[in-house]
């Protein structure tokens, strides 16, 4: 990457920065990732994420190194059956892996990010544990599941500016230990905790169509299509994420364990890198507020420069801010308009999407959403009609039911304002 690369790289990732800042991801970090070389590479991403103000929370597995420690134990739909004599083996497996991770995070090498940083990484007797029980007559023994979480707690913590790290352990009220599915551990935490994002390691690095295109979204209900043709670990995994967000977690994501800064493109970039999972839903408009006018600034700006929007200055933007709409995506600003009123006809104007953003890229038509919003509220202040001034957007507007107008077709006091140097097209919508 050349510097030019690296600035504009830098400066796209500013939105996410901002929008991440506060929120508590859960990661799960399964055995295999563990055991990977890159698992350095993952540890210094996750403490970048932490120093960015991101609240952490890290479930860990370890199915490869249980299945070495435990040759002969079986496994019934993909969970293991703990027997009692297994449960130092399990108890002993897990020490070591939970201990390799806290070392990761307490590496003060020069040139990563926890040079001179200290990240404390806590763990503690979080989880109460119940037995799984009997499922399709199979008694599973010491493996378990989540009966109860101290949430409370691991708020302290990270509000305290800890990670949690948590392994996939539990015990009863009476002390018993047992052993739990990390993915199924890390979708219910995620889900207890109200987490706004739940990320899995996987090795496969995203799901991807027929014809061989990486899926960067996809929904929960969508999901059952891919689920056959995964290996059994990845569906497990993607099971737990879509449990997770049908649940509430705003998102999950999977990213693969292989590639190197694969966490920081799929968080700090619009393209990604792996695959995430939402529920469809609206994107919300809303009005603007005055925090927003820095934002609004960045999307307009570069459009002021090529022309296609007329200049308006920060002070004005400031006064006008109650004109204004914007819309999000994941809590960051991707689009403005302004609905000026003007007896029963409102101006539209300003109609604009961030560049990263437009012509549907994220998969939201963000454009036409702002439209439909700017109606709404034109119509909520008793306007009949909206007309919008557009020197390089008409065609636009015209394939969205507008239709072409004169200068004479505004409101007497815009007419004298008219800008006949700049030439505007005059497009006019009815609105019903
Ligand atoms: C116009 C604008 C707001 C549309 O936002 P968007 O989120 O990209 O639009 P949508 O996703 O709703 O629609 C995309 C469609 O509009 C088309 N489109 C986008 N800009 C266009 C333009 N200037 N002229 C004609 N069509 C355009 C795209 O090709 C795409 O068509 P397709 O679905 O057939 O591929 C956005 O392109 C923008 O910010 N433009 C610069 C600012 C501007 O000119 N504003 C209007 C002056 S008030």
């Amino acid at each position: 990457m050349n510097t030019n690369d690296y600035s504009q790289w830098f400066r796209g990732s500013t939105p996410y920065i901002s929008a991440h800042r506060g929120k508590t991801f859960v990661v799960f970090i399964g055995g295999d990732a563990l055991a990977h070389s890159n698992i350095t590479n993952i540890a210094h991403d996750l403490a970048l994420l932490h120093v960015l103000g991101v609240r952490l929370v890290l479930v860990h597995g370890g199915r490869p190194q249980l299945d070495a420690a435990l040759p002969s134990s079986v496994l019934h739909n993909h969970r293991r059956i703990t027997q009692p004599g297994d449960m130092d083996s399990v108890t002993g497996v897990y020490g070591l892996l939970r201990s390799q991770l806290e070392g990761l995070f307490s590496t003060g090498l020069p040139n990563t990010p926890l040079h001179n940083v200290d990240i404390s990484v806590v763990s503690g007797n979080f989880v109460t544990a119940k037995p799984l029980g009997v499922l399709d007559g199979v008694d599973h023994l010491l493996t378990g599941q989540l009966r109860s979480l101290d949430s409370a707690r691991i708020d302290q913590l990270l509000q305290a500016g800890n990670i949690v790290l948590q392994s996939p352990l539990g015990f009863s009220n009476s002390g018993q230990p047992f052993n739990l599915a990390a993915e199924e551990l890390a979708a219910d935490m995620a889900i207890v905790l109200k987490a706004d994002k739940v990320i899995f390691f996987d090795q496969q690095q995203h799901l991807h169509t027929a014809s061989g295109e990486r899926e960067s979204t996809v929904t929960p209900s969508s999901l059952d299509a891919y689920l056959d043709a995964m290996p059994a670990a990845t569906a497990q995994r993607f099971k737990a994420m879509a449990r997770s967000v049908r649940a509430g977690v705003t998102k999950a994501h999977q990213i693969s364990y292989e590639t190197d800064g694969g966490l920081l493109q799929e968080l700090f970039t619009a393209d990604g890198a792996g695959t995430q999972l939402v529920e469809e839903k609206a994107h919300p408009v809303r009005a603007a507020m005055l925090d927003d006018v820095g934002d609004i600034v960045e999307i307009i700006r570069p459009l002021e420069e090529s022309g296609a929007l007329v200049r308006r200055s920060r002070d004005r933007l400031e006064q006008e801010i109650d004109q204004f709409l914007v819309a999000e995506l994941d809590g960051v600003i991707v689009g403005c308009c302004a609905v000026y009123p003007n007896d029963e006809q409102a101006e539209l104007a300003c109609v604009a999407v961030s560049g990263l953003y437009r012509r549907g890229s994220a998969g939201v038509a963000i454009g036409a959403n702002l439209l439909a919003a700017a109606e709404q509220h034109a119509r909520t202040l008793g306007a009949k009609e909206l007309f919008v001034l557009t020197t390089q957007t008409q065609e636009w507007f015209l394939e969205r039911s507008f239709k072409s107008g004169d200068v004479e077709d505004l409101p007497t006091a815009k007419q004298s304002l008219y800008n006949w140097q700049r030439g505007s097209k005059v497009l006019r919508k009815i609105l019903s």
